[in-house]
């Protein structure tokens, strides 16, 4: 089995003011969990790297457009969302190809971005209320609830699903609580509140005697 590796971006300038959303760069932190992340992926995917370009040679005489999807599907792959935390987090990682992803982008906080939950709690009493009530449901006004999130992602996981090989997943909070919760099959309802913490890497196994999850925690 192939692993999955899932992490948030290092610490955000944001993450340390305590405002939701936003497209900040990274703390210092956030910065040292980029390069940690780069020697861990270096060293835990090595190994992986040599057996997954040998496969697709034996498939040299297909059609030309179906032996490069073949071949991009045996690489190992880089995905982040198209906010700067997230690029700014895969920048160290050298020798693998990066595709950005609009649909690995955070929740859309809508009329809430760049808030801390204080202030939503004090301005806007009735939308904390209600999301505390239905996180799962909750849609923030002009932007997206979870379940908007878990369909955006669907075209995500049909990809990830196809790769054959590792793919690291370098997104947000709340999209790798959907994602998480699809690959490890946990409840609809607990998804919102999943705990996926900063600086730690979520690896994911799925084989035959089902899933099989490690984290490594690499920072505070
Ligand atoms: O605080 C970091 C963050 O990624 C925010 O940008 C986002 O709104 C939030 O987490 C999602 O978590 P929750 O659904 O618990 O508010």
């Amino acid at each position: 089995p192939r692993p999955i590796l899932l992490t948030r971006h290092g610490e955000s300038l944001d993450n340390v003011r305590g405002q939701i959303g936003g497209d900040s760069s990274l703390s210092e932190a956030g910065l040292l969990y980029s390069r940690k992340l780069a020697s861990f992926i270096e060293k835990r995917l090595a190994s992986e790297r040599t057996a997954s370009v040998s496969v697709p040679f034996v498939t040299c005489n297909l059609e030309r457009n179906i032996f490069i999807e073949l071949f991009v599907r045996y690489l190992i792959q880089i995905w982040t969302s198209t906010l700067q935390r997230s690029i700014l987090t895969a920048h160290p990682i050298i020798g693998f190809p990066k595709i950005q992803w609009r649909a690995l982008d955070e929740i859309n906080a809508g009329i809430c971005d760049g808030m801390t939950y204080d202030e939503v709690k004090k301005s806007k009493p009735e939308e904390y209320e209600s999301r505390g009530k239905d996180k799962l449901r909750y849609r923030y006004p002009r932007g997206e609830s979870y379940l908007d999130v878990i369909q955006r992602l669907e075209t995500v996981i049909i990809e990830l699903e196809r790769q054959r090989a590792p793919v690291v997943v370098i997104s947000h909070q709340a999209v790798l609580r959907a994602l998480y919760a699809y690959l490890a099959d946990r409840p609809l309802e607990e998804l919102p509140n999943i705990e996926i913490p900063l600086h730690t890497i979520i690896e994911i196994q799925m084989g035959v005697a089902g899933v099989q999850e490690k984290r490594y925690k690499l920072m505070d």
